[in-house]
């Protein structure tokens, strides 16, 4: 797919990637999942294609779960790094990776235990809608969901970091983490976004990180 695409021109790149993106969709209904065969490898190809050829690399899906990312401009973009994807899966050969709400992680959160947590940032502003990153949302309410289970985890004496937009950006007087995470230690980082139509909101900002350790 790498030799194919590199071959092209844009104009017919961009066809490409709109031919994988709807195989990708409708491979999706009735993929066999549970049991491994050769379909998985084109799966798994469609998908590290997209990521790789798609607007800024993001993962984004409509309401049906379909992939709706459009058509990204790079010049000449490393689709299959392979030697990069060995290492990973060396890096990840002790690791299970489930795909589950954040609440399903309770029963592997042990005294001592790191948990990380990057749930989908809050909108910076009303109008940014990059809290629906999949077909369910993150709304406050899960925020706040996720905070209780933040306190619950710190209960079990794990060492727990969360990273979130920080709504201080855009309104000073937004108390919304500094509330929820009141007990804890926020600090606030400069981050660059990559990810911002509205000028205003590009370069510096800040996100926060809340930890329950020094
Ligand atoms: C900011 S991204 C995390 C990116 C990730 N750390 C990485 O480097 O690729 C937020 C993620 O939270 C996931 N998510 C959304 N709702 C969730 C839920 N209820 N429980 C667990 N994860 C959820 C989204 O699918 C998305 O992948």
């Amino acid at each position: 797919m790498e030799k194919e695409y590199h071959k092209k021109s844009e104009e017919k790149r961009k066809e490409f990637y709109y031919d994988v993106r709807d195989n990708y969709n409708l491979q999706m209904n009735d993929f066999d999942y549970d049991n491994y065969n050769d379909e998985w490898i084109e799966r798994a190809s469609y998908l590290i294609f997209l990521n790789k050829t798609c607007f800024n690399g993001l993962f984004r899906q409509n309401k049906k779960g379909g992939f709706n990312v459009p058509f990204g401009k790079y010049k000449n973009p490393t689709i299959c790094d392979s030697k990069n994807i060995k290492e990973v899966s060396i890096a990840l050969k002790d690791t299970e990776i489930f795909c589950a709400d954040f609440s399903e992680a309770e029963k592997y959160v042990k005294k001592d235990s790191f948990v990380y947590l990057d749930p989908p940032y809050r909108p910076l502003n009303k109008t940014s809608s990059f809290t629906s990153y999949t077909k369910d949302g993150f709304v406050d309410d899960d925020q706040i969901r996720l905070a209780k289970f933040f306190n619950e985890m710190d209960k079990r004496s794990a060492y727990i970091m969360l990273s979130n937009s920080d709504p201080k950006n855009e309104d000073p007087n937004d108390e919304f983490f500094d509330e929820l995470y009141a007990n804890y230690n926020i600090e606030r980082v400069p981050a660059k976004r990559h990810i911002n139509s509205d000028a205003s909101g590009r370069g510096e900002i800040n996100e926060i990180i809340v930890r329950n350790y020094h």
